[in-house]
């Protein structure tokens, strides 16, 4: 502080000569009562509320009429939010699938099962593909009654395992005739853990085990066809990194775990429509919007507790949530749309990166010897788009395409 600002206070008693302080004035006893305080005035409830509004220049006025505006604020931003995220576009076919066989991975709860009572509604034999056995049972007895569909049934799946993926496949190849929709929709997020067979949960359940599952299936597929594939993803696939030197993702993050296994899923889409479109099946990519489901049950902490308080608030049902699922289900002339993703029935854009040819071919080959079928990968199959196999080459002229096509529709009436 700069001390020479400091006045000094003037010095008002007087000094005697003899150096001895005296009080300038001697009260008088006799004259003079002894000083006392004059009584502080009384202030009214009125003159200290003025007080302090003084001290803290705050109207109080004013605050009466910010409060309001700002909790209108408030209320107006959550309803627009909650619009925009809830905006959903409804299937509009009305097509109903009897004498259709259809799996739902994961389909106990949330966006699968809404999918699966959606298409029992519409006659499909529906498979319930579940990890908790009688979880499934119980939501297949329920679809059941609400559909008064009888052909809904429970199968035992854990994506974790790829030896139940396998007994799952033969289990189903060998009791069902046909497979026309397989929806590879379960999925796992939360805190770090490994599948049985080693490899990072997210990873392992939401696209391994569907790789897997596909792979065992796809002769099914061809027999049933046109047959469809439909890979529920997420726009989450932004914030994954494919890293293959580094699958079990050592610096682990929840968000970007789960958007790592979307991103697998969104290549998958593209390398099978690759490799399976001239067999008339068709593959789609669907992200259906922020939905109000159990996936975020395993994320901890307060910042888990937020999300889900959120997510009850302003994210979609499970019924709004399935409708594009229900879409390339049911609907008729996708064909245009197959190895894309599609959000709210439409086709939704992905980034050129996750599409890239070298790193989904390069993706299937490391999934097949993950799932140890290195002596199985098979050569490059035929592609319906005329795009390269692995050797450069292109595969199949313009006329392929269009008899392929001509085939596809015929088979489709
Ligand atoms: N909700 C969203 O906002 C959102 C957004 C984008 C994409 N998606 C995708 O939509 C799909 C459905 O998600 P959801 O929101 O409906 O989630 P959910 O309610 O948590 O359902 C996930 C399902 O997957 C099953 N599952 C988990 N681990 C499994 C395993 N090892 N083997 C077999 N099944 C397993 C769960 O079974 P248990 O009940 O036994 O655990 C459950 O039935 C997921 O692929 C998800 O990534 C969702």
């Amino acid at each position: 502080m700069a001390q020479g600002n400091v006045k000094k206070a003037p010095n008002k008693q007087p000094v005697t000569s003899g150096g001895n302080k005296k009080p300038a004035t001697k009260p008088n006893t006799v004259h003079q009562k002894p000083t006392t305080p004059p009584p502080s005035p009384k202030i009214t409830t009125r003159e200290k509320q003025i007080i302090w509004e003084d001290d803290n220049d705050v109207d109080i006025e004013d605050i009466t009429f910010t409060v309001p505006i700002i909790i209108s604020f408030i209320i107006l931003f959550v309803f627009f939010l909650r619009k925009y995220i809830r905006w959903n576009v409804e299937c509009q076919s009305q097509n109903r699938i009897e004498g259709k066989t259809v799996i739902i991975t994961g389909a106990n709860t949330g966006i699968g099962k809404a999918t699966a009572t959606e298409l029992a509604r519409r006659g499909g034999r529906v498979i319930l593909a579940c990890r908790d056995k009688k979880k499934g049972e119980a939501v297949a007895v329920k679809i059941r009654s609400k559909t008064r569909n009888p052909d809904v049934y429970c199968y035992a799946l854990d994506l974790g395992s790829l030896a139940s993926v396998k007994e799952f496949a033969e289990e189903f190849n060998h009791r069902e005739p046909s497979l026309h929709t397989l929806i590879n929709n379960a999925a796992y997020m939360g805190p770090k853990s490994m599948t049985k067979d080693g490899y990072e949960m997210s990873l392992g359940v939401n696209y391994l085990g569907h790789f897997y599952l596909t792979y065992l299936l796809r002769e099914k597929l061809k027999k049933s066809a046109p047959s469809r594939v439909i890979n529920l993803v997420s726009d989450s696939y932004t914030k994954g990194k494919l890293d293959f030197e580094d699958l079990a993702l050592t610096k682990y993050d929840i968000y970007k775990a789960y958007g790592r296994s979307k991103l697998a899923m969104v290549m998958f889409t593209t390398e099978l429509h690759r490799r399976l479109a001239h067999d008339i099946i068709q593959i789609y990519g669907v992200h259906p919007g922020m939905v109000c489901t159990d996936l975020l049950r395993n994320w901890p902490g307060l910042s888990g507790n937020i999300i889900r308080a959120c997510a009850r608030v302003l994210f979609k049902s499970p019924e709004e949530g399935c409708q594009t699922v229900v879409f390339c289900t049911v609907a008729d002339k996708l064909r245009e749309m197959s190895g894309k993703v599609l959000e709210n029935c439409n086709v939704y854009k992905v980034k050129a990166s996750a599409k890239d040819k070298e790193l989904c071919k390069k993706l299937w080959n490391v999934s097949l010897h993950l799932c140890g079928m290195d002596d199985q990968i098979p050569p490059e199959e035929q592609s319906s788009s005329g795009v390269e196999g692995t050797n450069g080459t292109s595969l199949l002229t313009a006329e392929d395409i269009g008899s392929t096509h001509a085939q596809e529709e015929k088979k489709e009436k």
